[in-house]
């Protein structure tokens, strides 16, 4: 997927904010929609050029293409890897991708799918109030469970030295971000992985652009799929720390799985959308 020639545009962009407006509100990626000069109005004079800075053959990956949405029927599908399972081994392994992918993140989709359902219903006469809790924490875990596992697909591609795009460090305005922001690519990346490392639980870490400092580039992390992340922000790398993105080959060694990740991150995507949301 991230090598589609598809290109991407502000108006997507902002199909995408609309889209996802109301599930990203509750799923703690409410950061898609303050992405700098779309919340200010600018939704009613889009144009259809590029977004400066945003390499073509690389998509958002929130946009309903990526995400899987079909908006005729409102519904959600699993989009498919954007690469073979095994191909981030020795990373990643073949049997972790094919589970986590096929069965974790399609019970995500299932999940968000049936929120949207179940809140369709509570928005009719005489519905029981008392199960709109329920049903916005079912859409919070799933809506950011899906999101975020297309998210970790698509910044990850197979290593370098297999051919592929992973690992290494990035080039150009994102290298210079990371620096401006961490002092050096060194210290962000003991950051991030020591963050990924000491997640609670099940969760993730995050490389986030905060809005409100800047577009100054930070780490955080999530525990589940949704709690503790920030509003005003959005992700551009994640990487899935649940035991089932990693327990088949690396058991209780969460360090190792993490370090390990950052030989496939997919730097050249990662600028892409860094250049998207921090334009
Ligand atoms: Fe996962």
């Amino acid at each position: 997927m991230n090598d589609q020639p598809t290109s991407m545009n502000r108006r997507e962009v902002l199909g995408t904010l609309g889209t996802l407006g109301t599930l990203g509100a509750v799923a703690g990626m409410a950061s898609i929609a303050t992405i700098p000069g779309l919340a200010n109005g600018a939704q009613n004079n889009l144009p259809t050029s590029p977004v400066p800075g945003a390499p073509s053959a690389v998509k958002w990956p929130f946009s309903p293409e990526s995400m899987g949405f079909d908006a005729a029927k409102g519904v959600f599908s699993l989009p498919p890897l954007p690469y073979a399972p095994e191909a981030l081994e020795p990373h990643i392994d073949k049997a972790t991708m094919e589970i986590h992918h096929g069965r974790h993140h399609q019970a995500y989709v299932n999940g968000l799918n049936k929120a949207l359902a179940e809140i369709a219903k509570l928005r009719e006469p005489g519905a029981d109030a008392a199960m709109h809790r329920h049903w916005m924490r079912e859409l919070a875990f799933n809506a950011a469970g899906h999101a975020n596992h297309v998210l970790f697909w698509n910044c990850m591609h197979a290593p370098k030295d297999k051919g592929g795009k992973g690992g290494g460090q990035p080039e150009g305005k994102l290298a210079e971000a990371i620096t401006q922001s961490f002092g050096s690519f060194e210290a962000f990346s003991a950051q991030f992985r020591s963050t990924a490392s000491t997640v609670e639980g099940n969760g993730w870490a995050w490389l986030v652009v905060n809005h409100a400092m800047g577009n100054r580039l930070m780490v955080m992390a999530s525990e589940r799929q949704q709690d503790l992340f920030a509003w005003g922000t959005t992700p551009i790398l994640g990487v899935d720390v649940w035991e089932h993105a990693y327990y088949l080959k690396y058991q209780n060694k969460r360090a190792d799985y993490v370090a390990a990740f950052m030989n496939v991150v997919n730097w050249s995507t990662v600028a892409a959308w860094h250049a998207m949301a921090a334009h």
